[in-house]
């Protein structure tokens, strides 16, 4: 691997040590700002900081433990901010650190405004705050609103008695006889979705775990209640949210049975299409106001989009562009093979559909570096897929680890699952433990990060595939990472061009410009084990018998300058290089 051109410039950190100051200032001038002191404004070419910022995911419980107690914690995210400054990373989307009694590790919120024990407390918070926002890198919440804690104060008040005012901000319903749930719906987590409680007889509607209610958002308590939970944390300097499981804030009101089909699934339940309990129709009512809130704030909202289809994907934008900026394409996640006509298919579509969020693994995924990998030319394949969705036109999140290679970690035996998915589904559904598994800083013991015993077990691939030693190795997955990052923020045409698929009948080669001006990036990516040879014209696009300069590339031969008229790429390799007219 090499970089030819590298720039001095790192990019530039709006809410440096300046931030404040900054943001005086601007308020002065009747700028727009958010509670960070940062400018709401657009670029020359109407492209907001969340369009070019690099988002990073920290699954809290996993990547730093400042205390030794085996789970990460915010304080050890703190110590890191370094390393995610010089990976060149813009804004953290935390998973959910609120009090809870982890029965689903975070999304089982007792408590939105307040951080759990095991994590910290809000003042650990701060200091993460205004050390990020020194870095210049802001932090995401993870809103959990489709359902709360059982613990919740506001659900232990909702069950006490049926008359209870907060009664209806849970969706409480009779049986349709003894022992029977009010319809057939099942939980995604396995079972049905009712609960019956004794003390006031009737039966409690959960999408996910029995400990996980469900919220009521026809009622419009529960929705005022939720969105000062937005502002509380706007207030504390948070730049946006992750929105949990949006597909699924409401429920058909006459409870129809949903269509059962065929076959069952990993718990042994019948397959159903959840028709009348996910995706329903008034959910966009709740994010355009939903909207309102956090552009008053300059603020964020990413979606937890699981859409089956691109017009599916498009609705999460809203039709006047006034719901999520950032709906996940999860669609992508699911071209589950090295196949250059799939991805193209599938980036080609985004595209056309608003502006892209690409996402290759998350802690619900199995990692990328498994999925995609061969089992030998791994490291090759995992900076492939760096080389993709990190110079598409959209926005990025990466998960924690994959920049080093983090495999899953699956375990091996039912007794050691610690996810309660892999216990009801053990062996077919071995749940979600393997993609969580500690952050691997070092070849020391624990991949350096905890003393204790660790909550879930480091990887054995922490010995090669960690931040220490793959910082020290020009040609680790990491440096790649680094370098693409680099080019990513500086490079006009990957921060601001239009995409341009290339050679679209190529089954193993995906090659696409990334144009802007009379500049473009070209990106060629062999998808293949074999080595490829593909011919490039772009008189077509303005181009004619242009050579490229390589910027950065896996190639062994590694070019100075590469002819279009044949390109010989080796097995998974990445060629990035820029043309000008
Ligand atoms: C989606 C989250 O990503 C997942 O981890 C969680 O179990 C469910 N939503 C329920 O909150
Ligand atoms: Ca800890």
């Amino acid at each position: 691997m090499v970089v030819i051109e590298r720039s001095k410039l790192r990019h530039a950190l709006i809410g440096c040590s300046l931030g404040p100051c900054l943001g005086a200032i601007l308020l002065v001038i009747g700028v727009p700002t958010n509670t960070h002191g940062q400018a709401a404004g657009r670029d020359s070419e109407g492209h907001q900081w969340w369009q070019h910022a690099v988002f990073y995911e920290i699954y809290p419980r996993s990547f730093a433990d400042s205390n030794d107690d085996g789970i990460g914690d915010l304080n050890g995210i703190t110590r890191k901010l370094d390393y995610l400054k010089e990976l060149g990373v813009d804004a953290i989307w935390i998973t959910p650190c609120y009090p809870s009694p982890q029965v689903d590790f975070g999304y089982d919120v007792s408590d939105y405004q307040n951080i759990d024990p095991m994590y910290g407390t809000l003042e650990d918070f701060d200091r993460l705050e205004s050390e990020a926002r020194k870095r210049g890198i802001r932090i995401i919440m993870d809103f959990v609103m489709n359902h709360t804690s059982d613990q919740h104060a506001w659900f232990k008040e909702s069950r006490s008695s049926r008359d209870n005012p907060r009664r209806d901000w849970y969706i409480w319903r009779d049986g349709k006889g003894p022992n029977q749930p009010p319809n057939n719906w099942l939980s995604t987590f396995g079972g049905s979705a009712w609960k019956f409680d004794p003390t006031t007889g009737q039966w409690y509607y959960h999408f996910f775990y029995p400990q996980q209610p469900d919220l009521n958002w026809r009622n419009p308590e529960v929705e005022k209640a939720m969105f000062d939970v937005t502002r509380w944390w706007y207030r504390r300097g948070v730049a946006g949210f992750r929105l949990d499981a949006v597909d699924t804030l409401f429920e058909d009101p006459a409870l129809h049975d949903n269509p059962v089909l065929p076959g069952k699934n990993q718990y042994g339940d019948p397959n159903m299409a959840n028709l009348y309990n996910t995706k329903l129709p008034e959910l966009h009512g709740v994010l355009e106001r939903l909207r309102q809130v956090a552009d008053e704030h300059n603020a964020v909202l990413i979606g937890e989009t699981w859409t089956k289809d691109l017009e599916e994907l498009k609705r999460y934008y809203g039709e006047h562009s006034n719901e999520l900026q950032m709906p996940m394409d999860f669609l992508f996640t699911r071209v589950d093979k090295l196949s250059a006509g799939e991805f193209r298919k599938q980036i080609a579509g985004v595209n056309a559909a608003g502006w892209p969020v690409y996402v290759l693994s998350n802690h619900d995924i199995v990692r990328s570096y498994v999925r995609y990998g061969d089992g030998r030319h791994n490291d090759e394949i995992a900076k492939l897929m760096a080389g993709l969705y990190l110079t598409l036109r959209g926005t990025a999140i990466l998960y924690y680890g994959e920049e080093i290679g983090m495999e899953n970690n699956d375990p091996k035996r039912k007794e050691d699952v610690k996810d309660p998915i892999g216990r009801l589904g053990w062996p077919k559904e071995k749940g979600r433990d393997g993609e969580r598994t500690p952050m691997q800083w070092n070849s020391s013991q624990n991949a350096g990060f905890t003393k204790a015993k660790p909550w879930l077990p480091v990887d054995p691939n922490y010995r090669t595939h960690n931040v220490e030693s793959e910082g020290k190795d020009p040609g680790s997955i990491l440096n790649f990472y680094r370098r693409l990052l680099e080019l990513r923020h500086q490079n006009p045409a990957l921060l601001e061009g239009a995409y341009v698929p290339l050679n679209e009948d190529d089954p193993n080669v995906l090659c696409y410009l990334r144009t802007y001006k009379d500049e473009a990036v070209l990106v060629v990516l062999n998808m293949s084990a074999e080595r490829q040879t593909t011919t490039l014209n772009l008189t077509s696009q303005g181009f004619a018998g242009a050579q490229a300069t390589t910027l950065l590339t896996t190639l062994a031969t590694h070019p100075e300058r590469l002819s279009l008229s044949s390109v010989s790429v080796d097995p998974f390799a990445v060629y990035i290089g820029k043309i000008s007219k």
